[in-house]
């Protein structure tokens, strides 16, 4: 049985038959936004990886802390590329704790994030979600959301959280990147997690083969390859790091484990 309303299933891009990354996503999360395909995907991904609910965890994590370091550093806007379906911890939700004013966009490719995204900012003058694909840069750069709430003239958070080993196209990935990296002012931050080639095993090309039959093939990239995705801005230490460099357990300097070491994380500030 379908959980979700009758405007997502009356939308005409959502396919119920077809796994969604988003929607399992928000299943692996607790989330009730999801289709039974979506449902089996997960179990599918969760029995070649039973460490997957942990990584997830760690991603959150990250995202919390990227957006604590743009707080920190006065930051007020957030662009969330591919911000998935509202959940306790996203982007929206931690920006909004940390920085009650700060304004928020959020992109995503997939119908039911855009819906529920939509439904979430009603109300909230200072947040909109935008339904695109992040890689047409200049489109969503010169959408009226991005145009009404972000002031290109002041520093950005570019967030591009558990997203970019979804897209397989490198050049087309980081022509976007590049663009979005231009378009904002000095001060900002681009942070971004990503599937860690280096942990490629058979469990691992399990989870690939889940999510070729997915609306969104996954990809693995080493460090050298993530940490091209910032372009020529400057890392913050540790620099593109396994994920449990950036998320110490408590009291210890890092995290290890099949779950810490699966993605890889960065933070750049441009200069
Ligand atoms: C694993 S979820 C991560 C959601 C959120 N960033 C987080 O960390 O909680 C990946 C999201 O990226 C979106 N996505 C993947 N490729 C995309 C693209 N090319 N354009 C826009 N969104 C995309 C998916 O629809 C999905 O919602």
């Amino acid at each position: 049985m379908s959980v979700l309303g009758e405007q997502e299933a009356v939308l005409p891009e959502v396919d119920p038959q077809r796994p969604s990354v988003a929607r399992i996503y928000n299943h692996l999360l607790g989330g009730p936004h999801n289709f039974a395909v979506d449902r089996h995907a997960a179990a599918a991904a969760r029995a070649a990886m039973p460490e997957l609910p942990e990584i997830l965890r760690f991603n959150r994590q990250f995202l919390a802390e990227a957006v604590r370091l743009a707080a920190e550093a006065g930051i007020e806007q957030y662009l969330d590329l591919g911000c998935g379906i509202p959940s306790d911890g996203d982007g929206y939700d931690v920006a909004r704790r940390l920085r009650p004013r700060s304004r928020i966009v959020g992109v995503d490719l997939e119908p039911v994030a855009f819906v529920h995204g939509r439904r979430r900012v009603a109300g909230d003058p200072n947040a909109d979600v935008l339904h695109a694909d992040v890689l047409d840069a200049a489109g969503v750069l010169a959408s009226p959301p991005v145009r009404d709430l972000i002031d290109p003239a002041r520093p950005v958070c570019l967030l591009l959280v558990s997203v970019a080993h979804f897209i397989p196209d490198t050049a087309r990935l980081s022509a976007a990147l590049d663009a979005y990296r231009t378009a904002v002012a000095p001060g900002s931050l681009l942070a971004i997690t990503h599937a860690c080639r280096k942990e490629s095993s058979p469990r691992v090309e399990q989870v690939r083969r889940v999510y070729s039959n997915t609306t969104a093939p996954m990809v693995t990239r080493d460090a050298g390859e993530t940490a091209a995705l910032f372009g020529d801005w400057p890392l913050l230490p540790p620099g593109v790091a396994a994920m449990g460099q950036w998320c110490p357990a408590p009291g210890r300097s890092s995290a290890s484990g099949i779950a810490a070491n699966a993605s890889l994380a960065g933070v750049a500030r441009r200069t």
